[in-house]
């Protein structure tokens, strides 16, 4: 990792919104436990976060190499920390959720079928798990047994909250992103299906490991504020450059067509 000190709030941070956001944003380069450790609680609208599970990866070796890591880095190097999501780190985190989460709000948190099993359950310890969504990537995938096709994402609340939109089926079908810039990059579309879902406009929306920054995009576009954290410089400079962008244009650099 290329370092940038831990807990140093990003420099387009309050960016001034432009057309057609309304939002502002705040990532940060910090581990998603000291970064949900620095925010008061009762202070986020919405949790919605696609963490980097190691689990899957130690389990699932392909040739000599992990599954993680791969995506056509010439020395072969891994691109991105993993999460150390044994059960006791992952009870914190959740932990730390359920603290920053205000009362009577959504999380939304995705799982791969490996860490569905292991960790998914531990959800229930911190909030109130309401159901499972199913992601449909709509195209094949690798896979040792059955190629994959899917991730699931839990929805829970803390306290009570309807959603918003009544019209949704617990499967999205929305494809996976083919040559994405960044790895393990996930469509704005998953997270703004959970913003129009779980969000009103001025929310603020938090995802602890934002990776790319889809979740951002997906809140800006539910005119809401975003505030985010990698562990990763790479992945937060391609996030605040991703925002600072299309609030500034309306056009999201890394998926364009619309
Ligand atoms: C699956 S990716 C998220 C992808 C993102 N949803 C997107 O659409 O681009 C998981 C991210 O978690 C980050 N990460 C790994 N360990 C972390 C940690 N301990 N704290 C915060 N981020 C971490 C990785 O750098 C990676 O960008």
């Amino acid at each position: 990792m290329i370092a940038r000190p831990a807990g140093n709030p990003s420099s387009a941070a309050g960016a001034a919104p432009s057309f057609p956001a309304r939002g502002s944003f705040d990532i940060r380069v910090q581990d998603c436990i000291d970064f949900l450790r620095g925010l008061p609680a009762e202070s986020v609208d919405l949790i919605v976060t696609d963490p980097a599970y190691s689990g899957m990866n130690r389990h699932l070796r392909l040739g000599h190499g992990r599954i993680v890591g791969h995506y056509g880095k010439p020395d072969n190097a891994r691109w991105f920390h993993e999460f150390s999501d044994d059960p006791e780190s992952y009870a914190v985190f959740l932990g730390e959720c359920q603290r920053v989460l205000r009362q009577n709000r959504h999380i939304y948190i995705m799982f791969d079928s490996f860490s569905m099993l292991t960790l998914g359950a531990l959800v229930r310890d911190s909030f109130d798990v309401k159901g499972v969504v199913v992601w449909d990537k709509v195209h094949l995938g690798m896979g040792h047994y059955f190629r994959r096709r899917h991730e699931q994402i839990v929805f829970a609340s803390k306290g009570r909250r309807k959603l918003s939109r009544r019209d949704l089926p617990d499967v999205w079908s929305v494809p996976r992103i083919h040559r994405a810039a960044y790895p393990t990059q996930k469509p704005v579309k998953l997270f703004e299906l959970m913003v129009q879902a779980s969000a009103e406009p001025g929310f603020m929306v938090c995802d602890p490991f934002c990776g790319s920054g889809s979740s951002g995009v997906a809140a800006l576009r539910g005119d809401c504020d975003f505030i985010g954290a990698d562990i990763d410089v790479r992945a937060v400079d391609i996030a605040e450059d991703r925002l600072a962008r299309f609030m500034a244009t309306g056009q999201d650099p890394l998926e364009p067509v619309r």
